[in-house]
């Protein structure tokens, strides 16, 4: 066998060895971030293709044969464009829209248009943490914004950016995530939203408005996004086909002013989201996103209310709390002061129920406010699932002498 090449004086100083994940499920898996494999529309998604392909094959193999435009497939930024107008009152033309490769990719691009090494950014004191691994690479430090059941608190948040600026620590922008919040499942109300823009214009600083479970909803209807209330640039409005139809297909998208869009794009490289997808979605959601969200919502609500029904059977004795989420996919767990379920995250993996430790999320990373929460997908596993496997977590936890 030949010698080993040996990298170590050649790998960039930027690099770092980063293990590569590997996927594993608990039996109850409470820990994923996306809906069950069955609730994708395979069918109606290829079933696109082959119309597309049907009615107007020359067009299609033209797009297939070139490098895809940077902001991606013209047909699906105009279906976002009037998904926005009729959804989120959000007027924006088709050449304002930027097609990612998942709102990921997205968020990240914007962030490295914003972002210097040190600056400072304002994120919900728990947050995805998708986004967080994204700050901590481009060298921004996060701090917290303190957050209720009905998120972001404007007058702490007034408060708190008035004494970092008496400590000279002025921040930059402001990331949430107001509708069904990862992870914390709350929903910020519109007047809220309104007091936080007065906010974010009194200080200069932008809001990176990230909407990536607006679709899935089963109670109620959705709250005004910041960028439908103001048109002023201010708002960067990001979002995802991700947790409508599946993650799998990689493709987001971003809007915001013309110059923060080409500023974004310097940072992209090579040309936009696959092609092949983004037909995928533009022919099926034209004819079919309201049959889908009609199938898929009630699905939803019967998962959500089979995990809520066995905590408030399970767990109501331990005094824990627990968030009531009109969409999205988590419940924010909420052990009493004390209890650890952050340590022993694995072993109860090992033993059949799934979640991510709140220490994961929080913002400021200090693994101080934590470990008293988790975050538990219900989108996942189906209500027969999710009500066992909150009884074999309750079950565990007792066992090892989380609660009594
Ligand atoms: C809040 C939030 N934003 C963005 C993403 C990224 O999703 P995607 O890149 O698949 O669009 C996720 C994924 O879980 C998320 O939870």
């Amino acid at each position: 066998m030949a010698t080993k090449f040996n990298y170590d004086k050649i790998f960039s100083a930027k690099s770092s060895d980063t293990p590569i994940n590997i996927v594993s499920h608990a039996k109850y898996d409470f820990a994923v971030a996306y809906p069950a494999p069955e609730t994708l529309p395979m069918d109606g998604l290829i079933h696109s293709l082959t119309t597309a392909m049907d009615t107007n094959s020359e067009k299609v193999n033209k797009q297939m044969a070139y490098y895809p435009h940077v902001m991606g497939s013209e047909e699906l930024r105009d279906f976002t464009s009037e998904k926005l107008k009729n959804d989120r009152g959000i007027v924006v033309d088709k050449d304002q829209i930027v097609l990612t490769n998942g709102s990921g990719e997205a968020i990240g691009l914007v962030i490295q248009a914003l972002t210097n090494p040190g600056d400072i950014v304002l994120a919900e004191e728990f947050v995805y943490m998708g986004t967080l691994n994204q700050f901590r690479k481009f060298d921004a430090e996060v701090v917290g914004m303190k957050i209720d059941e009905e998120g972001i608190i404007p007058e702490a948040l007034d408060q708190q950016i008035s004494e970092m600026i008496a400590l000279d620590r002025l921040p930059k922008y402001i990331y949430t995530i107001p509708e069904h919040q990862n992870p914390t499942g709350s929903s910020i109300p519109k007047h809220r939203r309104e007091q936080i823009l007065k906010i974010a214009h009194k200080y200069n600083l932008p809001i990176l408005e990230d909407d990536c479970y607006v679709d899935l909803r089963y109670e109620s209807v959705a709250e005004p996004a910041f960028r439908a209330l103001d048109d002023s640039g201010i708002v960067i409005y990001v979002a995802s086909f991700s947790k409508l139809l599946a993650p799998g297909l990689r493709l987001g998208y971003f809007t915001g002013s013309d110059d923060l869009i080409r500023r974004s794009l310097n940072f992209k490289l090579g040309s936009g989201p696959n092609q092949f997808a983004a037909l995928a979605i533009d022919g099926y959601l034209r004819s079919n996103q309201e049959s889908h969200k009609d199938n898929f919502n009630p699905l939803l609500r019967d998962k959500y209310q089979s995990m809520n029904e066995s905590l408030l059977e399970n767990f109501s004795d331990f005094g824990a709390k627990w968030s009531k989420p009109k969409g999205g996919c988590y419940i924010w767990l909420n052990m009493p002061e004390g209890c650890d379920i952050s340590s022993i995250r694995d072993k109860v993996f090992s033993e059949g129920v799934g979640y991510i430790a709140g220490t994961n999320f929080e913002a400021d990373g200090s693994g101080q406010i934590g470990h008293n929460y988790a975050r538990l997908c219900f989108a996942f596993e189906s209500p027969e699932k999710n009500r066992d496997g909150i009884k074999l977590l309750a079950d565990i936890f007792k066992k090892y002498g989380v609660v009594n």
